[in-house]
């Protein structure tokens, strides 16, 4: 199935993401994990050796490779729209030797989904970028497993030094375009405040 970010905003995001070498400090970053919490994300997502688990917008792969680790026996599914930036996480994956990464971008505004398989679906900072969330999510919700879950995380309207500033959209409009899109939230987590929210939700069909 293919799935698309929506009118406009795909391309630009796109462009900017294109430059992948620009990112590595800031995503890839030695302070990062001192607010990311990535251990803490990672154990929250209560993944099983042979869990499916779908890394949408996954940049340089800052989850994605540490989550490799974590289902020795699935499969970590990257989605990354920008192929300049898909084509750097495929060039560490393949550094790394990490033969259950799989990374996808058809270099265009969409990316292509599995079918009712993956255990857990995630963004961190991606939300923001997509431009019609309701029509990403309602196509992204047909390849959850049953029981799947899928994890939202992504900037609060804090103001905070050192960190970027610029469009951010609120975990309650989050919550609600999620509604329309076939997600009830489940938890709300306050571990990743005051710079993300974390939002964990379960199809409603
Ligand atoms: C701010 S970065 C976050 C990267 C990564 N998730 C992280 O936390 O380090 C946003 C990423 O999402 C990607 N992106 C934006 N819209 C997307 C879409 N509709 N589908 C897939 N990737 C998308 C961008 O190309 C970019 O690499």
């Amino acid at each position: 199935m293919k799935i698309n970010s929506g009118h406009g905003g795909g391309h630009a995001s796109r462009d900017v993401f294109n430059n992948p070498e620009i990112f590595v400090d800031k995503f890839d970053g030695p302070d990062r994990d001192e607010w990311q919490k990535p251990d803490e994300v990672i154990r929250s997502f209560k993944l099983r050796d042979d869990s499916i688990v779908v890394d949408i917008g996954a940049g340089t792969g800052y989850f994605s490779v540490r989550l490799a680790e974590q289902v020795r026996n699935g499969k970590v599914i990257c989605f990354e729209q920008a192929s300049k930036m898909a084509e750097h996480l495929q060039n560490r994956v393949r550094d790394l030797g990490l033969t259950n990464v799989e990374v996808r971008s058809d270099g265009t505004d969409g990316v292509f989904l599995l079918e009712k398989q993956a255990d857990v679906i995630f963004s961190v900072d991606v939300y923001h970028h997509i431009q019609d969330p309701k029509r990403f999510f309602a196509e992204v919700a047909q390849n959850l497993s049953t029981g799947g879950v899928l994890v939202v995380i992504d900037r609060t309207e804090e103001k905070i030094e050192g960190q970027p500033t610029g469009h951010r959209v609120p975990a309650e409009k989050v919550i609600e375009e999620m509604r329309v899109a076939g997600f009830e939230l489940v938890e709300k987590l306050d571990f990743l405040l005051p710079v993300q929210y974390y939002l964990s939700f379960k199809r409603t069909q």
